[in-house]
């Protein structure tokens, strides 16, 4: 997958921008410049939301009442408009898309920020997220399953808070467990196959120490499903949501027996974070045959020299396209200097393409 050109219009500080990307694209300025605001464009258009705010009125102009993004993927015109009011239109080669799923698939995408630590220190919800994002790009039947799931726990904890009978719950059950068992399995075989691409990196970026992943399907593996729904009736009941079940799913990082949050340093917590990001990337073009992009916000914090240049090594032989963002180019110059890149300076929302750029 490859963004050849995008136009930016009254995005957060970005007011009018046409941009021409290649394969190593270095986005740097001050701070408050809009660097991340690119991003987050870019962002928008493969995914129909921002990774900073759930409020699309955060992202559009002060001043006016819409943004528009449009981009050229593949050779495909890709265009998405952002009203204040919610409303959003989604145009693909000029036709109307129906829904926003249109997009996802379109241009697969992987983001690392300076939060993005959070995948390892925050709760299991983004650990599924993530697994389900490898598990969605590789498996048409996951999204109607993984649907069908959320949609019969949610109404599973609506009759606990109604304090339903165990009769009435246990006949939507029994449909619940054929799916929850089959999301699971999809998520297991998943994990198994992308495990071995995953070690690779981490044993390149954290050679000095002992990480392992683990997955926890959310239910005790030797325990029967339909049987432990029933068991944990009256907790359940009394507690008014399903404790059990592919919900509860997590991937488990280890350093030993310590969970990774707890025995790693923030720099090494990035690192892991951009080894498992990374690790996706490239399981899923060699498995599928797509291509990832990466976009990497602030990619030098937290990080020391040698580091930076194991990370845009590894990221460089990918062979995605990239979208690094840097406060000064020159902290990832000698890094960089054995690559082709673009590289754009943004002062005030404006953007410039460096004349200094090697390609
Ligand atoms: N809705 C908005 N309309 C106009 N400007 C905005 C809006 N929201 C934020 N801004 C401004 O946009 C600018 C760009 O912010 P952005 O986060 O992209 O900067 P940055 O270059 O990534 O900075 P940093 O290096 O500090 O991360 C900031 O000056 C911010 O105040
Ligand atoms: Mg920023």
């Amino acid at each position: 997958m490859l963004l050849q050109q995008l136009s930016i219009q009254r995005l957060r500080n970005l007011s009018d921008v046409k941009l021409e990307f290649s394969q190593l694209n270095i986005i740097y300025g001050d701070n408050g410049s809009g660097k991340t605001s690119v991003l987050e464009a870019i962002h928008y258009l493969a995914l129909g939301r921002s990774f900073r705010t759930h409020l699309a009125s955060r992202v559009i102009h002060y001043d006016h009442d819409e943004f528009l993004l449009w981009g050229k993927v593949n050779d495909h015109s890709i265009g998405l408009q952002r009203f204040r009011n919610g409303d959003v239109t989604i145009k693909i080669d000029g036709v109307k898309a129906k829904k926003l799923t249109e997009l996802l698939d379109f241009l697969p995408l992987q983001l690392i920020t300076p939060e993005s630590f959070s995948l390892l220190t925050g709760g299991p919800q983004q650990r599924r997220q993530f697994v389900d994002w490898g598990v969605f790009h590789h498996d048409a039947n996951f999204f109607a399953i993984w649907n069908k799931c959320k949609r019969l726990l949610k109404q599973r904890n609506s009759l606990l808070k109604r304090k339903a009978s165990y009769k009435e719950i246990s006949y939507w059950d029994r449909e619940l467990v054929t799916y929850a068992e089959q999301l699971s399995e999809l998520r297991n075989r998943y994990i198994n196959s992308f495990n071995p691409v995953l070690k690779g990196i981490i044993e390149r970026f954290l050679p000095d120490t002992d990480v392992t992943v683990g997955y926890s399907q959310g239910w005790d593996k030797k325990s029967d499903l339909t049987q432990l729904l029933e068991k944990n009736y009256p907790r359940d009941l009394a507690l008014g949501y399903t404790t059990a079940g592919p919900h509860k799913a997590d991937l488990k990082l280890r350093c030993g027996t310590v969970p990774v949050a707890d025995a790693l340093s923030r720099g090494q917590l990035k690192l892991l974070v951009c080894a498992l990001r990374i690790a996706q990337g490239v399981h899923l073009h060699s498995q599928v045959g797509k291509q990832t992009i990466y976009l990497v916000d602030d990619l030098s914090s937290e990080l020391d020299g040698q580091k930076r240049e194991v990370l845009i090594d590894q990221l460089v032989e990918t062979g995605a396209q990239l979208f690094l963002s840097v406060i000064d180019a020159s902290q990832i110059k000698h890094q960089t200097s054995k690559y082709q890149c673009r590289l754009f300076h943004v002062k005030q929302g404006v953007i410039t393409r460096d004349i200094t750029e090697r390609e």
